[in-house]
């Protein structure tokens, strides 16, 4: 399938029809597009949690502005940033790294002291929005992993970070609510599959400097 039209099929879906699920299958596929995403030094500074209670997707709703895809989406994805980066966060990217790469950790020593430094740099808050900035291309990722497998999606901005932190007490395991991504399939019902797309022209988008 081609991206483009994949991406001009795709649309932000306003109403899922809650009796048609995603497959394992497909989930495998989504899950391994967020984790191919690029990530700033490769860190993957954030977690996505999949929420299938019924009853905390209810509670979640009402801090989503009420939004229906909620609840009537197939899954419910909250991408959550890490609010800090420790040292042991870099160490074990570089266990990793040195495991997977076949490479003795030693030689990897001055590169993770120099992320160590840059990430020390930052304020508690800016890092926070650098790893949030993070879960965004993975978001994208997953979207149009979507598009190309024809499930929709419909991510949301419209909810309360602080009550999604309190409810699925995320601040306890040092993380934060990003952003979510409703995924599932459109209803016949929902109106906005038809509506033409609305972008700005390339001309307006791009200069050539
Ligand atoms: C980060 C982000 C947050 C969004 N939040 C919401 C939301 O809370 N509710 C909603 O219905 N749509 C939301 N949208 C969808 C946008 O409104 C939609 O992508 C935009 O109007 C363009 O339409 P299209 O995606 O159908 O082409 C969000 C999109 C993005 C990228």
């Amino acid at each position: 399938m081609d991206f483009i039209e994949n991406q001009k099929w795709r649309y932000a879906t306003k109403k899922f029809d809650a009796s048609k699920k995603i497959n394992g299958e497909d989930l495998e596929k989504i899950k391994e597009s967020i984790n191919l995403a690029a990530t700033s030094y490769g860190l993957q500074l954030f977690k996505v949690l999949i929420i299938e209670n019924s009853e905390t997707r209810e509670t979640l709703k009402k801090h989503s502005w009420g939004q229906s895809q909620v609840t009537e989406a197939s899954h419910l994805m909250v991408f959550c940033n890490f609010t800090s980066v420790k040292d042991e966060h870099i160490d074990s990217h570089l266990q990793l790294k040195s495991k997977l790469m076949g490479i003795e950790e030693s030689t990897l020593k001055g590169y993770g002291d120099f992320m160590k430094s840059k990430t020390a740099e930052m304020t508690p808050e800016q890092t926070s929005v650098w790893n949030a900035k993070q879960t965004y291309i993975a978001l994208s990722n997953a979207m149009a992993m979507c598009a190309e497998l024809r499930i929709d999606t419909c991510p949301l901005e419209g909810f309360s970070p602080e009550e999604y932190n309190s409810v699925l007490n995320l601040h306890k395991k040092g993380l934060e609510a990003t952003v979510v991504l409703t995924l599932g399939y459109r209803s016949a019902e929902d109106k906005t599959q038809h509506t033409p797309k609305v972008r700005k022209t390339l001309e307006d988008l791009f200069e050539v400097l």
